[in-house]
């Protein structure tokens, strides 16, 4: 039998669910993985209301948790000063370090893999991606021999239940009121809301997957906030649906990385994830397109990745390697085409569809599909429009230039991603 001691800085949520579920099935790990987990201590600045630790010591002080002989230095505080600090000291101790903190790796992780590889020791952060649907050790180790084209998913579990509601006819307001009853988005939800959430895993599953930098270099990452329920209704009309997606793509050994809403096909698996699940589909030479989707966040879901984790690093044939990479250069978002949707309102007036389309056409960008929808209440009407692919760099211009004539009130415009 394998043992592996350990230490868990932080008393929340995360370390609440790791604590439980090292108890209730301590005898599913020993049996499936021939392991035991020993918690020597835990660093908590106060005592936690929701769960007795019994026996085990209770550090106020977190840094002294690395003191302790223990095997594994597990970060379950959030935040990434202090993180990062608790991080390095413990690697610089000999200690392997489990974290489920996306915002330290995403910031730092290219630093601290390289101070845990001078030190001869390791840095796993499988719950820092979807909690633990498993999807960082898929691609360092299962997917090892396969080359990676393209990654794409929801990887924020409020954006897509928001989207989710919103398809169902619900306004964004209500149900992100809604989300936060059920706790599903937090009082603050600006991180998922604005796709900082999805933009720190994507940056981090670029990493993995064709080696940039992390941090990246700046990339284009858009939340939800400004798109309508009526939107789905038209993308619906048209055979597609709106989901946030976050994409990592490799075009001619340059990456192309952005988190924003885009619209998907109906039919595609993407499309058919509804909810706080999280959805990610990864393309491969050797095995084609694979799906993965799972709970991307509470307390069990995050703590079965931390396990996951601490088994890895107890198997001591398999020979640990914490990412190097060589980085790859971004590609400038603006110079990528994008087929776009386009809903613009405007006055219900004779010429106007022509005056609209002659905006597209002066700008050479061609147009698939437009159609004038139902009359809105006010003498205005929506225009849909879905163009062929232009430069992002022109979309900007497009949109000043169809907002200075006098009869459009109102525009919204979103990608369509190509499946
Ligand atoms: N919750 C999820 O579903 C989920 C999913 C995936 C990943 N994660 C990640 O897991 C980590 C933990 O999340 P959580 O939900 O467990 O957060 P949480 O409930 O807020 O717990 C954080 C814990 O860390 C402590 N802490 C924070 N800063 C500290 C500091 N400077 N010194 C000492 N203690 C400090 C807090 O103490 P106080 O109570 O005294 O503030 C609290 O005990 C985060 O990185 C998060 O992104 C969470």
């Amino acid at each position: 039998m394998n043992k592996l001691r350990i230490g868990i800085c932080g008393w929340g949520n995360v370390a609440t669910g790791l604590f439980k579920t090292l108890q209730t099935n301590a005898g599913e790990i020993k049996k499936r993985s021939n392991l035991e987990i020993e918690i020597i201590a835990i660093g908590a600045r106060r005592d936690n209301p929701k769960c007795d630790p019994g026996n085990i010591i209770i550090e106020r002080d977190i840094f002294k948790i690395i003191d302790y002989d223990i095997d594994v230095v597990v970060e379950l505080i959030g935040g990434v000063d202090v993180a990062r600090d608790l991080i390095i000291k413990s690697l610089n101790a000999k200690k392997h370090v489990v974290t489920a903190n996306k915002a330290v790796i995403f910031n730092h992780g290219d630093e601290l893999l390289s101070i845990a590889n001078k030190n001869g020791v390791n840095l796993l952060y499988e719950s820092s991606v979807c909690a633990g649907t498993p999807i960082i050790k898929l691609l360092k180790q299962e997917l090892a021999a396969s080359k990676i084209s393209k990654i794409s998913g929801m990887l924020n579990g409020t954006s897509n239940y928001i989207l989710s509601n919103m398809e169902e006819g619900m306004e964004f307001e209500s149900t992100l009121k809604l989300a936060q009853e059920k706790g599903y988005a937090e009082p603050d939800p600006t991180f998922d809301i604005e796709g900082t959430d999805a933009a720190h895993k994507i940056g981090i599953l670029s990493s993995l997957a064709f080696g940039s930098s992390l941090p990246p270099k700046d990339f284009y990452i858009k939340g939800i906030n400004e798109i309508h329920k009526d939107d789905f209704k038209y993308a619906h009309e048209m055979g597609y649906t709106i989901k946030h997606l976050a994409i990592a793509k490799l075009t001619n050994n340059s990456i192309d990385l952005r988190a924003h809403p885009s619209l998907v096909k109906l039919d595609s698996y993407l499309a058919s994830l509804k909810g706080v699940r999280n959805g990610i589909e990864v393309e491969t030479d050797l095995l084609g397109t694979l799906h993965i989707a799972g709970s991307g966040a509470g307390q069990e879901a995050t703590a079965s990745g931390v396990i996951s984790d601490l088994i890895y690093l107890s198997d001591s044939k398999i020979q640990k390697v914490n990412n190097n990479n060589e980085s790859s250069g971004l590609i400038n978002f603006i110079d990528l085409d994008f087929q776009y949707y386009f809903y613009i309102e405007a006055s219900d007036l004779s010429g106007v569809m022509a005056s609209i389309s002659s905006i597209f056409a002066n700008k050479d960008v061609s147009i698939e599909s437009i159609s004038q929808k139902e009359n809105l209440n006010n003498d205005l009407v929506p225009i849909i429009i879905i163009t062929d692919p232009f430069k992002e760099k022109d979309h900007q211009e497009l949109v000043d230039k169809l907002l200075d004539l006098d009869s459009v009130n109102k525009i919204r415009s979103i990608r369509i991603e190509p499946q």
